[in-house]
């Protein structure tokens, strides 16, 4: 299978190089990452609640509304008089956002259904394919956020959500591979799927930057 050609990381970089030397675009990213955050903390307990919801999902659940809390309180450090809520011109192409998050979990769960799982394991996995994803997605995204955050001297840093993300991804990947013989091919296959929305959702994203 061929892989999908990933994003040039200097794309990324210029992307954040110019939205961090507009304050109110910049706030309004930051908004729009607070909103991924708590649609994926909504999403972990909305699916994972149940007889055998472990300290696991409960902690991803807490750590992601907490970022979620993190980059609104970020948003409005940088406009004391922004008070967002998630409305469409509170965020940068708030639409896309969800349409990417929405797709994603679409083609995960298409996938798996594809290849057969049912019941609690479906629901299960579908959660761990889903998180892995985005997360391997945050750490590229974030890593380079932050380092041009750090170049610029700037108040906000994200270090310790780093981190904690990337702890997560330790955790899945680790389930993953106790419930998923294929789980290796299956992986590499989505986060392929997952590089086309993420490009349709950066295309979008950089055509406001500027
Ligand atoms: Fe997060
Ligand atoms: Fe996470």
């Amino acid at each position: 299978m061929v892989s999908v050609a990933q994003l040039p990381s200097e794309k990324l970089e210029s992307f954040f190089s110019t939205i961090i030397s507009n304050p109110v675009r910049h706030s309004l990213w930051l908004n729009t990452l607070s909103l991924l955050e708590h649609i994926g903390s909504r999403k972990i307990l909305l699916t994972q609640s149940s007889e055998e919801t472990s300290e696991m999902i409960l902690r991803h659940a807490t750590e992601e509304a907490r970022h979620a809390l993190f980059f609104k309180k970020a948003a409005k450090s940088l406009r004391p008089e922004f008070k967002p809520g998630y409305h469409t011109n509170e965020l940068l192409q708030g639409g896309s956002a969800k349409i990417y998050f929405a797709k994603l979990d679409a083609v995960v769960r298409r996938e798996l259904k594809k290849a057969g799982f049912s019941g609690h394991t479906f629901t299960y996995l579908a959660y761990l394919y889903t998180t892995t994803v985005i997360e391997e997605r945050a750490m590229i995204v974030y890593t380079i956020y932050n380092s041009v955050l750090e170049s610029a001297e700037h108040s906000i840093n994200l270090r310790n959500l780093i981190l904690e993300e990337e702890g997560h991804l330790n955790e899945m990947s680790s389930e993953l591979e106790k419930l998923d013989p294929s789980y290796k091919s299956r992986l590499k296959d989505l986060i392929d799927k997952e590089e086309v929305l993420f490009q349709k959702f950066f295309t979008r994203l950089n055509f406001v930057a500027a």
